[in-house]
């Protein structure tokens, strides 16, 4: 299927498009579809539709959309729905009509109630109040999965998959510091600390929140294996995670020592610490046989050595 099918990566330059363009091209494919956003705005319902009728994609991941840290989403909630909900209508919309045979669509941990059970359950969805900082993203993003299961009932068929990955992060993460999310400023703060050979980092709150992360790659493994075994799913979303979670101290420390990073860690008690813990049961999806491979340590490893190389990158152009 991957080797020889048309397949679009919408957001082929972001954290998990990257990597699923990477995967199917490992795999064989040479018929991978991508597109900047320069040269196609999925806001743009004409554009889109257009795109659609000349290249007649057989499957897309659409990976494209907003995404932001905490403070990203508070300053920008307008944006964080608009762009999301147009990007996915107009995307859902062309595919409907093209007959692309599957579409794979991304929600998010935070489309879960900020006061769920742990390990949160697919079904906890709509079970209460949202986490007010990033209830515009969260509201797309439900809006998003609640239009793959109209779409499959509406016209009887399985073509639209949505998947809840947990905090993802990899090489080409977003790292500018006013927009990204934890784990990407932990590798830029300590980064920083490092070669600016300052004493100590004052993180934000208590560090005993637990967040659950996981590889882009296996996120993008997790993807192509819904793909193939779209046969075995339901009309239903299903959580992606590793179902290992860490202390955001734990985390800090292990991102200082892969960073090198030796200085001290300081918490900033009077700042809030968020929700306890944000674990998902992804048990629904591991039992249709896909697993992710990455651990923390060589996950971690493998993403500072690529924004290395990116900021070497960045000094030579600067140059
Ligand atoms: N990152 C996470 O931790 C996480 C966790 C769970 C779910 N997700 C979901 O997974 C998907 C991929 O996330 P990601 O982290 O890979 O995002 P990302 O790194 O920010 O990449 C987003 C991609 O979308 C493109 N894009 C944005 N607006 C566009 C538009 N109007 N038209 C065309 N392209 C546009 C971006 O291009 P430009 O950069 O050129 O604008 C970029 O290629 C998203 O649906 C996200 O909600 C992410």
């Amino acid at each position: 299927m991957f080797k020889n099918s048309k397949i679009y990566v919408a957001g082929h330059t972001g954290l998990l498009g990257s990597a699923i363009s990477r995967k199917l091209k490992e795999h064989g494919n040479s018929r991978v579809i991508e597109k900047a956003h320069i040269e196609l705005d999925l806001t743009d319902k004409r554009a889109v539709f257009e795109f659609f009728s000349t290249e007649r994609p057989e499957y897309v991941f659409l990976c494209a959309g907003k995404v932001g840290g905490i403070v990203s989403n508070k300053t920008y909630p307008a944006d964080y729905l608009h762009i999301n909900i147009a990007i996915q209508d107009n995307v859902f919309e062309a595919a409907q009509k093209y007959e692309v045979k599957h579409l794979l669509f991304y929600g998010s941990s935070c489309i879960y109630p900020k006061f769920s059970l742990q390990p949160i359950k697919e079904e906890y969805l709509l079970n209460g109040p949202l986490e007010e900082t990033s209830e515009g993203y969260a509201t797309a993003k439900i809006a998003g999965i609640t239009a793959c299961k109209a779409y499959n009932l509406q016209y009887q068929t399985n073509r639209f998959i949505a998947l809840i990955p947990n905090s993802m992060y990899g090489p080409n993460d977003n790292f500018n510091i006013e927009s990204c999310h934890v784990l990407s400023a932990l590798i830029y703060r300590f980064h920083e600390a490092k070669i600016s050979n300052t004493q100590s980092v004052t993180l934000w709150g208590s560090g005993k929140p637990r967040r659950e992360f996981i590889f882009s790659e296996d996120v993008a493994e997790a993807s192509l294996f819904a793909m193939e075994h779209v046969e075995q799913l339901e009309n239903r979303h299903y959580n992606v995670g590793t179902g290992v979670d860490y202390s955001i101290e734990e985390l800090a420390a292990s991102v200082a020592e892969t960073v090198g990073y030796e200085g001290k860690i300081l918490w900033d008690m009077s700042k809030p610490d968020g929700a306890a813990q944000k674990l998902l049961d992804s048990s629904k999806f591991l039992s249709l046989g896909w697993e992710p491979t990455v651990n923390m340590e060589e996950g971690l490893k493998r993403t500072y050595e690529w924004y290395l190389r990116q900021s070497l990158v960045g000094q030579t152009s600067d140059n």
